[in-house]
């Protein structure tokens, strides 16, 4: 580890992938303007000695809170019409970790996945009885209408595309801690009561000192059967691969074993990010070692899957 990256923090967010291209850039510069005022956001945090923990909820509430993205106010609805939102969050030091699955009402599930973490000896609280501990908390309550006007307000800023549709960040403080949060409504029109990857520890979420933080998007059920988030992870410390090499290494992996659709952000234990898609756009913003802020749709790291 160089003396500059002990000392310094990186962040990395994601705002889904997809395969619809058109949609995806016709949002480009709305989208890249509010992934560069999130990761400022985290930046304040990280810079001031913040922790990375901190910084990942920040980033995520953020983009739970942004119609433009497919989690909290813009997540997709199920069948039925009812918005299920799934949410994760783990920390890095501890392997701590909190998630929720399938919970109505909720408006920023990164909130309740954290009180999970932090208030309970369970990692992952489903269905009425995340909700009522949700009451039984200072979580902030909506009902279906808050997440239904997202839709009618703005239906031009979410991206229908079905089956995708995830935010999530990932960081490194300056004392080398990592954090992961994820955050999702999953497909469009899913079936009532079907969970993705996102709060699934392992799958779309995962953060471990000793390796990386990782948070993915895409298809749930590709990330699922691959455990991509610590398959990276294994590969990092256990392989001894770079950052980048683990990221490249990953995303074939999850083409070859499944042909699957998503990507993924990566921050690892020395605060190099590397980002990698099978999808056709990834919308994704950066800052490395305290460095510059950056944002695409076309993330280099990249395996191509059969379509
Ligand atoms: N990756 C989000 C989901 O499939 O639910």
């Amino acid at each position: 580890m160089t003396k500059k990256s002990q000392k310094s923090f990186s962040l990395a967010i994601h705002g889904g992938a997809g395969e619809n291209v058109d949609k995806i850039r016709a949002l480009e510069k709305e989208s890249k303007e509010s992934m560069a005022h999130v990761l400022e956001e985290g930046r304040k945090i990280l810079a001031a000695g913040g922790t990375a923990l901190d910084t990942v909820t920040l980033c995520v509430k953020l983009l739970e809170d942004n119609p433009l993205f497919s989690a909290g106010y813009g997540a997709a609805a199920n069948a039925e019409g009812e918005f299920e939102l799934d949410a994760a969050i783990m920390d890095g030091k501890t392997l701590e970790a909190g998630s929720v699955a399938a919970v109505l009402n909720i408006r920023n599930p990164v909130d309740l996945a954290r009180l999970v973490m932090e208030k309970t000896e369970h990692i992952m609280l489903s269905g009425i009885g995340a909700g009522d501990f949700a009451k039984a908390h200072d979580i902030a309550m909506v009902t279906p209408e808050y997440f239904k006007e997202a839709h009618e307000k703005v239906p031009h800023m979410i991206e229908r595309n079905k089956k995708h549709g995830t935010v999530g960040a990932v960081a490194r403080d300056i004392n080398g801690n990592l954090a992961a949060a994820t955050s999702t409504g999953g497909w469009d029109a899913k079936m009532p009561g079907r969970i993705g990857d996102s709060p699934i520890i392992g799958a779309g979420c995962f953060a471990d000192n000793d390796s990386g933080a990782v948070s993915c998007t895409g298809i749930g059920e590709d990330f699922m059967r691959t455990v991509l988030a610590a398959h990276i992870g294994f590969l990092i410390e256990r392989c001894g691969l770079s950052a980048i090499d683990a990221a490249q290494e990953a995303i074939n992996y999850l083409v070859k074993k499944v042909n699957g659709d998503g990507g993924f952000i990566l921050v690892d234990k020395d605060g190099a990010v590397a980002i990698a898609q099978s999808s056709k756009v990834m919308r994704t913003g950066w800052i490395e070692n305290g460095g510059e802020t950056h944002t695409t749709l076309q993330p280099k790291i990249r395996a191509d899957r059969k379509r």
